[in-house]
């Protein structure tokens, strides 16, 4: 099927996903929205993510007839799924479950932590997931609100980052726990400071590679996967392009072909 595979996220932190995505399935055409002129979403209310989870997967229906939705947006998808689910027909692939079912596969899960926005994790979406997924683990999830702007300014390396890094994850540091989830589209960027300050002994769960994964075997088993050929991405935004494509390579890894301003 030719129809794209509709992707949105708050920003350009869902270019996490994206990259997953493009790698997994290089026949496949993409969409990607990222909502910048109301980012970020992680401090707001379930409503308003919903609200504006559904005028976007509109959009995108509308515009681009697309086959399958993925919500990049960690905080999106644990606050707005349920909803999502209910109105399309198409199928809708968040990032809560993806990762979940990573976790339950591990050998090792007596403990699992869960880094992610403040939405996120007062959704308890993850940790409700969890508790069926794997009802035995020990569950813990960090609000780290800071790791989305020090990401996005690039301080990958900064002392600044790691000891930001350092005072949300002490917790984890102290006692590492078997998996962590990276439950935010800003945190693969990280990876390295996150990996310095816990150690080797835990699993760093991405949403982003779990994600590509789901979709891969739904495209399969839904029978709508392109059959062949060079796939393609197209770039929209609520607000200026330009500081997307710059910001968005560091997320995509790779240049960002010019982005197109919509209204929603
Ligand atoms: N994309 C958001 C997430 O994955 C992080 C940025 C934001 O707060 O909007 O939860």
């Amino acid at each position: 099927m030719e129809n794209p595979v509709g992707v949105f996220d708050s920003g350009v932190g869902g270019l996490t996903v994206l990259r997953e995505l493009v790698a997994t399935l290089p026949s496949e055409r993409f969409v990607y929205v990222g909502d910048t002129a109301r980012h970020p979403y992680g401090g707001k209310s379930a409503d308003t993510v919903t609200r504006y989870s559904i005028e976007i997967a509109n959009h995108l229906i509308r515009r681009s007839d697309i086959k399958l939705l993925v919500v990049a947006c960690n905080t999106a998808s644990s606050l707005a799924l349920p909803v999502l689910r209910k109105i399309y027909k198409i199928p809708v692939v968040g990032m809560v479950d993806p990762c979940v079912r990573r976790a339950a596969a591990l050998r090792r899960k007596e403990t699992i932590g869960v880094v992610g926005t403040q939405g996120t994790v007062r959704s308890g979406a993850y940790e409700e997931a969890l508790r069926s997924a794997v009802p035995s683990a020990r569950v813990r999830s960090i609000a780290c609100p800071l790791l989305v702007s020090l990401a996005e300014e690039g301080w990958i390396d900064k002392p600044v980052t790691r000891e930001v890094i350092g005072e949300y994850l002490a917790p984890f540091r102290e006692d590492p726990p078997d998996a962590l989830i990276l439950g935010c589209t800003h945190y693969p960027v990280l990876k390295d400071p996150i990996r310095d300050c816990i150690g080797d002994g835990t699993v760093l769960i991405d949403s982003g590679e779990e994600a590509a994964r789901v979709v891969d075997v739904l495209l399969s088993e839904t029978g709508v996967r392109r059959a062949g050929g060079v796939g393609d991405v197209e770039f929209l935004v609520t607000d200026d392009p330009d500081r997307f494509a710059r910001v968005g390579q560091r997320f995509f890894g790779a240049t960002l072909t010019c982005a197109e301003r919509i209204a929603l």
